[in-house]
């Protein structure tokens, strides 16, 4: 099993931290607090979306749209946010807060932190927010991301270094006409009877059986549509500004199976943070945002109307939105600037900011996480074994608190996945960027380090939504 890669692990069932107990709450303690409460509800139902130029989508949303309301506090303020289920067919979900190092009981994972909330019941999520930076949210319960529930968030730096004169926030969605959220023992089933089938058609099979169940068709399961801030490209959202100021934009990507390649059609972008966390600056052509990954780049806008365009690698359509700072007609739903296949950026590249920068030590905890499966029998897991949520602490790749841990991430297959880790920042190789969403190359290794000191039950996974629910998935678990 996988135990028996990782140094010292000799005990088959380790004692594992309690998600809501004393070592939690002693770190949550030790959070610089600000005393001031940020209230919000989220409610999580059935919704009609206006996807702009006349497409609508019964999907399922907060608050009635997608992306949600973003929410938006200082560091160190506490979130109090309700959580009401009114999702049909006895639907559970939770909300997880992606990115941000919270208390472990506030992660949002059943079963692994929480018991799932029920339909019609309500959960307050509450915790001080640790960091400033980009972050995003969505239930951790089967599919439900891809269905419309997500929302940016974003934890302002009351001493911020930067200097812009405003700040777009930038969502980026792969839209699946028709697909619904996750009842699990539909799903469950599914996958039972699935031996056979091959992984385009198991993935469509999930997409399927969950349309189904809420809209009573199997829905078309392409992806029609790839979406900047909720709208399609024929009718994009507009950002406003004037020529020579500067501008902040939040770029996240929150697609369940789309990597994004991201220009602003005449202008050059300086990258200035990852995942929340600063790095070195650097000028780009173009990024390429993973699923789950963030980044922040500063623009000087330009005299004209320029379309800012998200090509989805591998599938060859684009979303688009518009940055007008002066009158005239727009630039075609199909266009796509030079700087698309300029300079593109990836996050190896980076390097962290020297306030951020991990400080060098000797590594006390090596994991292998080998990512495996393939697209035939859609297997993808980690180390062999696909996550079983049934059992979520069987296996756990084991830390402690105080240790420095490195993750080695090795990639025996033909796709990329990019790998998230919960409640954590790590550092890709000694100087490279802090992030908690990586790309990691087919057939390619990643290693990554980050300092245990956030104790609790975290869930380290590939941010394809379709890996992750077929098991790419593992626990990392202090003891
Ligand atoms: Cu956005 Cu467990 O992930
Ligand atoms: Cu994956």
């Amino acid at each position: 099993g996988t135990l028996a890669a990782c140094s010292g692990d000799s005990s088959p069932t380790p004692v594992l931290v309690d998600p809501s107990g004393s070592a939690v709450a002693a770190t949550e303690k030790k959070r610089r607090s600000t005393g001031r409460t940020r209230n919000v509800t989220l409610t999580a139902a059935p919704a009609v979306l206006d996807l702009g130029g006349g497409v609508t989508a019964r999907s399922w949303a907060y608050g009635g749209q997608a992306p949600g309301k973003e929410i938006r506090l200082s560091v160190g303020d506490t979130l109090a946010a309700e959580l009401s289920n009114q999702l049909p067919n006895r639907t559970t979900t939770s909300i997880h807060w992606h990115g941000l190092a919270m208390r472990n009981d506030m992660d949002g994972v059943p079963p692994v932190t929480q018991q799932s909330v029920r339909a019609g019941a309500k959960f307050t999520y509450r915790f001080v927010t640790d960091a400033p930076g980009t972050y995003f949210f969505h239930p951790h319960v089967g599919l439900q991301l891809d269905r419309g529930l997500y929302a940016p968030l974003i934890v302002e730096d009351p001493e911020e270094p930067l200097a812009y004169d405003d700040e777009w926030v930038v969502v980026l969605d792969d839209w699946v006409d028709g697909v619904t959220g996750t009842p699990d023992e539909v799903l469950a089933e599914l996958r039972q009877g699935m031996g056979g089938m091959d992984g385009m058609s198991m993935k469509f099979m999930l997409m399927g059986a969950e349309s189904e169940l809420l809209c009573g068709d199997a829905g078309d399961v392409r992806y029609p549509y790839h979406l900047v801030n909720g709208r399609v490209p024929t009718d994009p959202a507009v950002h406003r500004g004037k020529p020579g100021q500067r501008v902040r934009l939040r770029l996240v990507n929150a697609g369940g199976d789309t990597a994004y390649r991201v220009a602003l059609g005449g202008h050059r972008m300086t990258v200035t943070h990852t995942d929340g966390f600063p790095v070195e600056h650097q000028q780009v052509d173009a990024l390429l945002i993973g699923m789950g990954e963030r980044y922040d780049v500063l623009v000087t806008l330009g005299d004209g109307v320029f379309p800012l365009v998200a090509l989805a690698e591998g599938k060859d359509a684009t979303g688009m939105a518009l940055v007008r700072t002066a009158s005239g007609g727009a630039p075609r739903a199909t266009v796509r600037p030079k700087e698309l296949d300029g300079r593109i950026l990836t996050a190896s590249r980076l390097r962290a900011a020297d306030d951020v920068r991990l400080p060098s030590r000797k590594v006390d905890r090596v994991h292998r996480v080998e990512l495996t499966g393939g697209m035939d029998k859609y297997d993808w897991a980690i180390n062999g074994k696909p996550y079983d949520m049934a059992d979520p602490t069987a296996s756990p790749l084991t830390i402690e608190e105080g240790q420095r841990v490195r993750l080695d991430f090795v990639n025996g297959t033909e796709m990329w996945h990019p790998m998230h880790l919960h409640g954590h920042t790590y550092q890709l190789g000694n100087t490279g960027p802090r992030k908690d969403t990586s790309i990691v190359l087919p057939r390619g290794k990643l290693s990554v380090v980050f300092d245990a000191d956030n104790p609790g039950r975290w869930m380290l996974h590939c941010h394809n939504a379709y890996h992750a629910e077929v098991g790419m998935m593992a626990l990392v678990a202090y003891r």
